[in-house]
């Protein structure tokens, strides 16, 4: 069974086996009969890279349903279902009117997996308006709540890549939403350029979306269009003095203060700067907008896209002594 159209990279990668379940009982039924086979969980397949064949049984998580658990002054309690497309999640709450999500507006991907790497962007990550989620744990079959607490958010982190890892699927996620009064935050520069940009001043939440979508559309390519995941790495978060040192030698490096002995320098740049913005080799390459996302042109294999990245991080770590790592999960 070919993946292809499984993960956004556009890899195709073949699975032993595959079955999509639409409900609880089919997951714990799937779970039950195949307890002694490898098993591969399958969401929306945004933060993927396939560089083989998966010699597992393939789960595909297509749970799908969205309500208002209940309302609190001006929040709203919404639940969605883990196999609800991310962005389509994101704009039936703005058409409702429920505030919190639209900064990350147009991120591919399924709402189950937005807590695994604590999605963000713009100035937002889910952890700001998440509650809980749901999850059945893969050897047992029963399901667990997991508070915000318990999920231990970090950048682009949490328990479900560390702790548990592997070990749950998350089947739904609550997050709590405002209802008349929203929190508009344009904190993040290029927003509040794109707002300019429309002669908007008092943005409201549809505002925001349409601005991050339009940055988006000018910097991210089109996962439909050419295969990516996004942001291929994470933006590595060094000690002051290893930012000071490489600083020295490129003045004019960007970077945002993250704690007092911290600093996180944007990956995108130190990979512009080591040449590699826009470089294609064969069918994988970086893209020329977005130097922190590598992209397929057509019939690339997860291995030579995997080389790029590699020798992406070996001219980075060459030029300025910093190690960037992979945010994709490379399978
Ligand atoms: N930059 C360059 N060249 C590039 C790209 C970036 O010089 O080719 C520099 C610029 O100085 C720019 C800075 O990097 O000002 C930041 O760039 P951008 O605003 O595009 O954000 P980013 O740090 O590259 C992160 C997230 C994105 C998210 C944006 C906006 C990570 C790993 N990535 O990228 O998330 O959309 O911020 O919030 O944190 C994703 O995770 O898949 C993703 C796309």
């Amino acid at each position: 069974f070919s993946l292809k159209n499984f993960n956004t990279f556009g890899i195709d990668a073949k699975a032993r086996q595959f079955v999509a379940v639409h409900s609880l009982d089919d997951l714990k039924t799937v779970l039950e009969e195949h307890r002694l086979e490898n098993k591969f969980i399958l969401g929306g397949g945004s933060n993927m890279l396939l560089t083989k064949d998966i010699d597992a049984l393939v789960i595909h998580v297509d749970l799908k349903g969205k309500k208002v658990l209940g309302e609190d002054g001006n929040h709203v309690l919404v639940e969605s279902q883990a196999g609800e497309s991310w962005h389509g999640f994101v704009l039936w709450a703005i058409s409702q009117n429920y505030g919190g999500l639209e900064n990350m507006s147009l991120i591919p991907g399924n709402v189950g997996t937005t807590p695994i790497q604590n999605i963000g962007a713009y100035g937002a990550e889910i952890k700001d308006t998440f509650v809980s989620c749901d999850a059945m744990n893969i050897e047992t079959q029963q399901m667990r709540t997991f508070t915000k607490d318990e999920c231990e958010f970090g950048y682009r982190e949490s328990i479900f890549k560390n702790a548990e890892k592997n070990k749950y699927i998350i089947t739904s996620v609550v997050f709590r939403l405002t209802k008349d009064t929203h929190k508009i935050n344009t904190g993040y520069g290029d927003i509040i350029k794109q707002l300019a940009a429309n002669s908007i001043e008092n943005p409201t939440i549809k505002d925001v979306s349409d601005a991050v979508i339009a940055i988006r559309q000018s910097k991210l390519p089109d996962p439909k269009e050419l295969g990516n995941s996004g942001s291929f790495f994470k933006n590595p978060i060094v000690p002051k003095s290893v930012y000071e040192q490489a600083k020295a030698n490129y003045p004019e490096m960007p970077h945002y203060v993250v704690s007092e002995t911290e600093v996180k320098v944007p990956a995108g740049w130190l990979i512009e700067q080591a040449g590699f913005k826009g470089k294609r080799f064969g069918d994988a390459g970086v893209h020329k907008n977005q130097a922190l996302v590598l992209v397929n042109y057509g019939n690339a294999t997860g291995a030579e896209i995997l080389n790029v990245a590699k020798m992406v991080q070996g001219a980075v770590f060459e030029k300025f002594g910093i190690a960037i790592e992979a945010e994709v999960n490379v399978i």
